[in-house]
Order: structure tokens, then sequence, then C-alpha cells
């Protein structure tokens, strides 16, 4: 007689594991103009109501429709998207430019036609998820090194037996917030003959000079054997990703990779946004040090050391009372985020709160009555 169990039945197994260990996730609905102080989202610069970024998006929008209608390489690219790709890489200080759907598609798009069969990869242990996917697709050889290891990292692409290398990282690491090495990657990426790729996530708009990003800022931008690649969902408020690099690279991406060939343009709306946050910022460069100064004020609410970037992580250890504590704040009217394995390594729940150009002082003093008290009797 066959077992009760289907085909799922695993995946109740697996529910109920991830339940007692304090990992169920769930998809909470946001509701407009919420009273929430927002210590969660991405939103560093304070763009994504803007009313010149709303425009920007309407603009596109009632000119190009909804969505963009096919793939960049058959019907998807408009002239919103060449200029986006034009003013991101003159702001950043590379020659070229190419727009993805997704900041987590141009990673994928960058490094699977960067690297491949005869390559070796070498990844920070701290990238981003779409990096370490990006290296699972890549066929090429993967080493994953040490967080911020560059002894590691050199040792990785002076004993290899590939011709070809590519060390991944983010700039600003987004579980910790803490910045790569970059000058001393970049150096030994250049006496090994490897290409250097840096996810700027989450430097774009908040490091460098009025926010040019954490690669402008070590003076590496424009270099030939730099990639940079970011998302246009955090400081320029709106959606997608790009790569910011060469004209030699972005011609071989627009040939070759696989997110830009076979992927969906990223919408007009999405582009006309992002176009205007970032002529925004360009006229208002005060607010990428802004959003520094306020994550400072966050890191002394809360009592944890001075961040190098918007991000600010409060490590409580236990998922279930990381989610606890972020439960309370929420009740108290303070959104922040928690993360869990396997966001962030077993044992470093967290709390991790995000800065904003324009949080307010009366906001700031809020959040410090509410952590004040969830700190104190967080289980
Ligand atoms: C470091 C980093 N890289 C890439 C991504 C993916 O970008 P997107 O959300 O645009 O896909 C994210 C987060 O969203 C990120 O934090």
């Amino acid at each position: 007689m066959r077992s009760e169990r289907t085909a799922l039945s695993w995946l109740d197994d697996r529910e109920r594991e991830r339940r007692e260990a304090g990992l169920r996730r769930e998809v909470r609905l946001r509701t407009p103009g919420s009273a929430l102080i927002d210590l969660a989202s991405n939103d560093y610069l304070g763009l994504v109501r803007h009313p010149e970024v709303i425009d920007g998006a309407v603009a596109a929008l009632r000119r190009w429709g909804a969505g963009s209608t096919g793939s960049r390489l058959v019907t998807g690219s408009t002239t919103e998207h060449a200029l986006l790709e034009r003013e991101l890489a003159e702001f950043v200080g590379t020659r070229a430019g190419l727009v993805f759907a997704t900041g987590y598609a141009a990673n994928l798009g960058a490094v699977t036609a960067l690297a491949g069969a005869g390559t070796l990869v070498v990844s920070d242990a701290g990238s981003h998820a779409s990096l370490v996917d990006a290296c699972r697709l890549s066929r090429a050889r993967v080493v994953v090194t040490p967080h911020c290891d560059v002894e590691a990292v050199a040792h990785a692409l002076q004993t290899r037996t590939e011709e070809r290398a590519l060390v991944l990282t983010d700039s600003v690491f987004s579980a910790d917030g803490d910045l790569a090495p970059l000058p001393e990657l970049h150096r030994i990426c250049r006496e090994s003959g490897a290409v250097l790729l840096v996810d700027e996530a989450h430097g774009l708009g908040v490091r460098g000079a009025g926010g040019r990003g954490l690669v402008a800022e070590v003076g590496l931008a424009g270099e030939y054997d730099v990639v940079v690649t970011a998302t246009l969902s955090k400081s320029l408020a709106a959606q997608g990703g790009v790569v910011l690099a060469s004209d030699k690279v972005c011609a071989h991406l627009i040939d070759s990779a696989r997110t830009f060939i076979f992927d969906t343009g990223l919408a007009p709306a999405a582009v006309g946004a992002a176009r205007a946050a970032l002529a925004v910022l360009r006229r208002e460069p005060q607010r990428a040090q802004a959003v520094l100064d306020r994550a400072a004020d966050i890191a002394r609410i809360a009592g944890v050391a001075a961040p190098v970037s918007a991000v600010v992580s409060v490590i409580l250890g236990d998922p279930q009372r990381a989610f606890e504590a972020a439960t309370m704040c929420r009740d108290a009217g303070v959104s922040v985020g928690c993360f869990r394995p396997p966001s962030v390594p077993v044992g470093t729940s967290r709390l991790r709160l995000t800065a904003r150009a324009t949080l307010t002082q009366d906001e700031l003093a809020r959040v410090e009555a509410v952590l004040a008290d969830v700190l104190a009797i967080a289980p």
C-alpha cells in the first residue's frame, strides 16, 4: 500500500524544521502612508516618494508604456535606457554602462559572461547571494575566500592554473555594512592579470564624493580591469541594475550576457525614476553625507560601533530573539530589518537598521526610545 505521504510532503517537514529554528519568513503587506519610521528599507537617499522621481517615472510611463515589450535586443530598449546608461557611467566615472532588469540579473550576467570554463572566480565569503549564484552558474572553478582576506585572494590568484581570473566582492557588504579593501584587491588583481568586479549596491549614493560610490572614492573608476555592478533599487529609489565598465566589456555583455539577451528590458517607468533620482543626487550631493551622518546617529543610539555605510547591525545571535525584537520594534512604530540565516551566518541573527538621508531629529528621538525599551527586554 502506498504511503499517505505525497510527492510534496517533505515541504511540511521543512516548514516544521524552519519554524522550530525560528527561521520562518512571512510576506508582510505595507500600508501606503504608514506612520512607521522606516529603518528597514534601502531607500538611503529618501527619494522613493520624491515628486521629481515620481514625475520621472510617470513621464517615461506615458511616453513608452507600462512594459518595455521585449528583450533590449529585440524591442525593449528606449532612448531613456541609453540616457540612463550614459548618465550613470559619467557619474561613477566609467566609459560605458549597461542597464539590466535587476541588480541580481546584472551580477548574474556580468559574472557568467566574464567567467566560464577555464576561468578562476574568487569570491569573498560575504558576497551577496546574487554573486554567489553567479559563481554557481559560471561553470568556472570557484574559490570562496574568508571575508576581506586579501592574502587568501592573492594566494588563490597566484596558484591558479587558469589563464583568466575574476575576483568578486561587494564594495559595502550588505549584512555588516563594512567596506571591502578595494585598493589592495585591485593591486593584486593587476599584478596577476585578474579582473576585479565590485558590486556597489550599497555603495552608490552613500560612499564617495556626492555618492559616486566606493570604487570612485578609492580612485578605481574607469580602470580597464575594474567592473562595477549596482542596483537602481536602493539609493536610486527605483528598480533595475547596471554594469558600469569599459566599452569593450559592455559590448561583450550585449553579445553574451544571458540575463541581458533573454530577459525583458527594464520597465520605462523604473528607468525614468532612476534618471530623476540621479538628477536629484547630482543637484543635492549632500544627501550622501547625510546618510552617513544619520547612520552614525543610529549606531550611537543602538550602542554599536560607528558605521562606515548606511547599514547598522545590532547582533542578537539567536534567530528567535532577533525576530521577536524586530516585532517589538514594529509594534512600537519603528520598522527594522531582521536578518537571520541564511542571510547571515548562524549565531549572528540581528536587527539591521538602515539610515536614510531624510530621517528627522524627531524620528531619531522616537527610535532612541523604542530601541532602549526593546534592547532592554528583548528575550
Ligand atoms: C549587494 C547586493 N547586490 C545585489 C542586489 C540585488 O539587487 P536587486 O534587488 O536590484 O536585484 C542586492 C539587493 O537587493 C544587494 O544587496
